[in-house]
């Protein structure tokens, strides 16, 4: 992006689609935000790098189905966070029922994802401002690196 140049979230060209299939995993930054695009089960994702709890770097992540949804499990402290909407997700007992049973319950949208599209092999990334402030927008940009540093 230039300089003076207003950020307007794109769609921008992030890579040919055999190449970022290939990869699997693609590291890409966009207005000064670090952007990871996956592509598993012939879907592609784009969500923020960074996990939204302490910065780990969700591409090392293993990426599993949980109770239906794909999630990538954080590194670090494995959370679960779901690829699509970037919510996450933890199994617990509920100790009002007679006889608890682990389930699954969501803790709502914390890791900012963004729109994938392609035309023609070409693969573009929308940035996605929706939301207001999601958790994972604390680890972008250069306060977000310093941040990152610390944990
Ligand atoms: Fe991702 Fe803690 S940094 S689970």
């Amino acid at each position: 992006m230039e300089e003076n140049e207003q950020p307007t979230g794109g769609p921008y060209f992030v890579g040919k689609k055999d190449e970022l299939i290939e990869a699997k995993r693609s590291f890409r930054t966009l207005e000064d935000r670090d952007i990871l695009i996956i592509h598993h089960q012939g879907v592609f994702y784009a969500l923020d790098s960074y996990c939204y709890h302490a910065g780990g770097l969700l591409q090392n992540g293993d990426i599993e189905e949980l109770n239906g949804r794909l999630c990538i499990i954080c590194p670090k402290h494995k959370y679960k966070i779901t690829l699509a909407e970037g919510e996450s997700l933890y199994k617990a007992n509920d100790p009002q029922e007679p006889q608890p049973v682990p389930r699954w319950y969501s803790k709502g949208m914390k890791q900012r994802t963004h729109t994938v599209t392609e035309i023609n092999g070409e693969v573009f990334v929308k940035l996605s401002k929706d939301q207001g402030w999601l958790e994972s927008d604390f680890f972008q940009g250069e306060k977000g690196k310093l941040e990152r540093a610390k944990v």
